[in-house]
């Protein structure tokens, strides 16, 4: 059913209430090593084994979309030996995990810039997404040196260098157009936000996709975090009325917002 605006206006692809994509700003590795006398390695260590368990999660749930923030382009102000930790870990996790997520039908994206990477991280990386650019299950988004900013900045750049070509009429620049040279181009916007560890910001985390997602701010640090906290975070947003600038509640963004 469509109203005047022609927006589609009550039953949509997601009315089971599961959130067809879900964003995490993984919080708190540091704070529960330090409250365990362990060192923050430890803390990200455990943060990978969260994540596994929220990936399997997720598929189980039916999420279609997981977008994880890994390593946010702030983060290289880090001590140098930590940022080299979390380095390693993706690394490892990419490694050890890859075949497993592929037989699993998870297609692996990986979001951010790549230019100050280095040279095997990146290959990983390429391999890690046409390994599994086929699968259908569930999509991991993982942003690594993300920041939205920056990505914002980048397709703003990409759009004025067509227009400067004489290849794009700035007069065609809208919502649409932007949001296919964002990183993020092709997924749907989030749907909900978690963001553990008791802290309520967005950390430069996915700014232009999150205008109408749900945030759901949990007290518990990452390395805590399960399947059981996932289900929790969707049974609050699940109790969100989201009404996309309507009177009325919507299940789902009006499709003229999606440009699907
Ligand atoms: C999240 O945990 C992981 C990354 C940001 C890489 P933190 O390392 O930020 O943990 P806290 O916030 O210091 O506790
Ligand atoms: C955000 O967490 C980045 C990631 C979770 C990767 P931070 O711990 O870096 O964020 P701030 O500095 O507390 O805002
Ligand atoms: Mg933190």
């Amino acid at each position: 059913m469509r109203n005047d605006l022609g927006l589609s206006a009550g039953v949509t692809a997601q009315d089971d209430g599961v959130p067809r994509h879900v964003g995490i700003i993984m919080d708190g590795n540091g704070r529960w090593a330090a409250a365990r006398g362990f060192p923050r390695l430890e803390g990200h260590r455990r943060g990978v084994k969260a994540l596994r368990r929220t990936v399997r999660a997720a598929g189980e749930l039916g999420v279609k979309y997981l977008t994880v923030y890994s390593f946010s382009s702030e983060n290289w102000r880090r001590p140098p030996r930590e940022v080299a930790d979390l380095m390693m870990l993706l690394k490892r996790f990419i490694r050890n995990d890859l075949a497993e997520l592929h037989g699993n039908g998870v297609r692996v994206r990986i979001i951010g810039s790549r230019d100050e990477l280095m040279p095997d991280i990146r290959n990983l990386l390429i391999e890690a997404e046409e390994l599994t650019r086929d699968n259908t299950n569930l999509t991991l988004i993982v942003a690594f040196n993300y920041g939205s900013r920056q990505e914002i900045a980048m397709a703003a750049r990409r759009l004025a260098e067509d227009a400067a070509a004489g290849l794009l009429d700035p007069k065609l620049i809208d919502e649409n157009l932007v949001a296919s040279r964002l990183y993020t181009a092709g997924a749907p916007d989030p749907d909900l936000i978690i963001r553990t560890s008791g802290e309520e910001r967005l950390s430069n985390f996915l700014l232009w996709q999150s205008a109408y997602a749900e945030f759901v701010f949990l007290p518990l640090h990452w390395p805590d975090f399960d399947g059981a906290a996932l289900e929790q975070a969707i049974s609050i947003y699940r109790g969100r009325q989201r009404r996309f600038g309507d009177v009325a509640a919507h299940s789902a963004p009006p499709s003229a917002m999606t440009g699907s």
